[in-house]
């Protein structure tokens, strides 16, 4: 049995305008030590995966599927149960450290919550559980720097901080959204390796989520492509980036930028993009949500129905009506290249 199993997980959302499909169809199952990543640009539901995996989708939606933990079904649970697993056995860690530090209390106390709260640890343990956790995150002097409080350190630092935070009570599923986006390169590259040991050293299972294909690529095994809530291809990290095949992910991996452009790049600059912008999640089409945007569309197919799936290896697929068309002209750029 998997240690997590999501089945067709679906996530809808009531707003005045009616209900819109944030998240639809999304499967992935998840052994100890494995890695998936999700990636997509912004608001094509990789959060709102994450938050329903976390039981914290908000208010207006309504989760539907399966998501199973040690065989658990989890969609569904009362709040109670939730709280008993989050911190504890499911753990987040978000792109802004300051969500999950709270700003007027000292970190080893936050470090040390939950493990007094899921673990009954008295606080003089979870105080020495902390400084542990905080040497193994890389914060240098952690019995002097225990008491301080989360301004005192740096943007990587709290980073880190909050990865002690949520690995605290060793959980088995860690979902990381964004955890990098705010840093610089180099801090970027060290968070992702130190999150990259502690999956395997603990033997979790991780969900990394990201709009950088490259930078998902080097860090996890398997990758899923969001685009309008659904997952259009699929596969090992090495074969999407590699061989990416929808002309989705071709175009994510043509708008990223080079790791020059990234190094001068000050935060608030815009990076390229696709051209034309991601769907209203209340004008998709019954058919493939990328129709819109695509080169290769052939209307009225594309927008009317439901692009079938089409397997490239038995770990790589994507979904497209247009396959064939598309995979000669991915060959033919090949060939030329
Ligand atoms: N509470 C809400 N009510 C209604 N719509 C919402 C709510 N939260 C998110 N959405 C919408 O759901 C869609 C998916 O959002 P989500 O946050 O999952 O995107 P994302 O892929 O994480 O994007 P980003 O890269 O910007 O973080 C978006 O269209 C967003 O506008
Ligand atoms: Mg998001």
């Amino acid at each position: 049995m998997p240690l997590l199993d999501v089945s067709r997980l679906r996530v809808d959302l009531r707003t005045h305008r009616g209900s819109a499909p944030a998240v639809r169809d999304v499967s992935f199952a998840l052994e100890r030590g494995d890695t998936v990543g999700l990636i997509g640009e912004s608001g094509c539901g990789k959060s709102m995966t994450a938050l329903a995996l976390m039981g914290l989708a908000p208010d207006n939606a309504t989760v539907s599927g399966s998501v199973r933990l040690h065989g658990q079904e989890l969609v569904g649970l009362p709040d109670r149960d939730w709280r008993r697993l989050r911190g504890n056995r499911i753990a987040m860690i978000f792109q802004e450290p300051m969500t999950a530090l709270n700003p007027v209390h000292r970190v080893g106390a936050q470090i040390a919550e939950p493990l007094a709260l899921h673990r009954g640890m008295t606080a003089r343990t979870a105080r020495t559980r902390a400084i542990e956790l905080m040497q193994r995150v890389g914060i240098p002097e952690p019995a002097q720097r225990v008491d301080s409080f989360p301004h005192q350190f740096s943007g990587g630092q709290r980073q880190r901080l909050m990865i002690a935070m949520a690995l605290a009570c060793e959980p088995d599923l860690l979902i990381a959204d964004e955890p990098t986006t705010a840093l610089d390169v180099t801090v970027q590259k060290q968070i992702l390796a130190l999150i990259r040991e502690l999956v395997q050293e603990r033997g979790m299972a991780l969900v990394l989520i990201s709009h950088d294909l490259g930078l998902v690529a080097q860090n996890v095994r398997r990758m899923l492509v969001m685009y309008g809530g659904s997952v259009v291809e699929s596969g090992r990290a090495d074969e999407v980036f590699g061989h990416p095949a929808h002309p989705y992910t071709r175009g994510l991996l043509a708008a990223r930028p080079s790791l020059a452009q990234r190094l001068h790049a000050r935060r608030e600059d815009r990076l390229p993009t696709i051209a034309g912008t991601v769907p209203d999640l209340f004008g998709l089409p019954p058919g493939c949500p990328f129709a819109g945007r695509c080169p290769f569309t052939e209307e009225p197919a594309c927008s009317a129905e439901p692009p079938p799936r089409v397997e490239l290896s038995p770990t790589h697929a994507f979904k497209c009506r247009r396959a064939e068309v598309v995979l000669h002209a991915s060959n033919s750029i090949a060939a030329c290249a």
